[in-house]
């Protein structure tokens, strides 16, 4: 994202220095909320909310990330709108810009869809994930609260565990973590995790594959659990729920085995008892909490961005 390219679509083409910038405005727009409330940056703009699959958080942050910059919000869902009569997503964007709209955040379950509404409309597009490609905001919110935590991401170990094949968590966050310097290391089991994943950190490398929960357990600095993506899978993928946590669970007893400083991390929305048990959760390596409220922070200073606002 540059000054001439506003979009955000994904972070493949994103290099180290525009994430930096992204992530230096995140913390400063995040200080200037809670030392002023509300501010103007953004007084007199409306920004689209394109949300054609369910979301609950992601939503949720974009929408208080414009109110707090003083935005006006105007907000389509899947349900509610002309789309489920069969009106496509292009005529629901032309609708909204024809109302004002100064650039659209969009979710969507086709992979490219953020591409291709950012080559036909005049304004900022911002992927807010689609399909299993990309969520980009996600890993820079991510990225922000390993910062936070470690102060750099520069010889940091991060593991992200579970269902890695349907996760556009997963491939924003193998682009951008060793851009900024770290190791990842992606643990799940066979069927969820296909092959070629290490290609993901690009030419620099920095993504390895592990084959159990186990062995990331004593080098990760922070553990990213996924959430298993039932929606996105093929029947037959996984075994039951329950030996799924047996195997992948994060609970106390794995826990115990990590690093004694590691951070926990999760997305949301969490399978409690699944992929991470509630102990865990909600205990004291957990920065889940933390992730949310960056949620915010990331995605003023997207907006921010996009739309060509001074932060200083
Ligand atoms: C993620 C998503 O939608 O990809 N969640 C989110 O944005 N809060 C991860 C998930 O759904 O598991």
């Amino acid at each position: 994202m540059t000054p001439s390219t506003t979009s955000l679509v994904g972070l493949r083409d994103l290099d180290a220095n525009a994430i930096r910038l992204l992530l230096d405005r995140a913390i400063a727009l995040r200080a200037r909320v809670r030392a002023e409330g509300r501010i103007d940056l953004l007084a007199g703009r409306s920004i689209g909310l394109l949300f054609m699959e369910p979301s609950t958080r992601t939503r949720f942050s974009f929408e208080m990330a414009a109110r707090n910059l003083g935005a006006d919000v105007l907000a389509m869902s899947a349900e509610g709108s002309s789309t489920t009569k069969g009106e496509t997503l292009w005529d629901t964007a032309k609708t909204l810009r024809a109302h004002g709209a100064d650039a659209f955040v969009l979710r969507h379950k086709c992979v490219g869809s953020p591409h291709q509404l950012a080559r036909r409309v005049d304004v900022p597009v911002i992927n807010a994930g689609d399909g299993i490609n990309e969520h980009p905001t996600q890993a820079l919110l991510d990225a922000l609260t390993l910062i936070d935590h470690f102060g750099s991401l520069e010889g940091r170990t991060i593991a992200i565990v579970g269902d890695l094949r349907h996760s556009r968590v997963t491939r924003s966050n193998a682009f951008l973590l060793p851009r900024l310097g770290a190791r990842v290391l992606l643990a799940g089991p066979g069927p969820l995790c296909p092959d070629g994943m290490t290609a993901l950190g690009g030419p620099g490398g920095g993504v390895e594959v592990r084959h159990t929960l186990d062995e990331v357990l004593g080098e990760a600095d922070a553990l990213m659990m996924l959430r298993i993506q039932r929606e996105r899978m093929a029947p037959g993928m996984l075994p039951s729920d329950a030996e799924y946590a047996a195997l992948w669970g994060l609970d106390a007893r794995r826990l115990a085995k990590a690093c004694p400083n590691v951070i926990v991390m999760h997305p949301g929305p969490m399978n409690r008892g699944i992929e991470i048990a509630s102990d865990v959760a909600d205990g004291p390596h957990s920065v889940i909490f933390q992730q949310k409220a960056n949620g915010v922070a990331v995605r003023m200073a997207v907006l921010a961005t996009a739309l060509g606002a001074e932060v200083g």
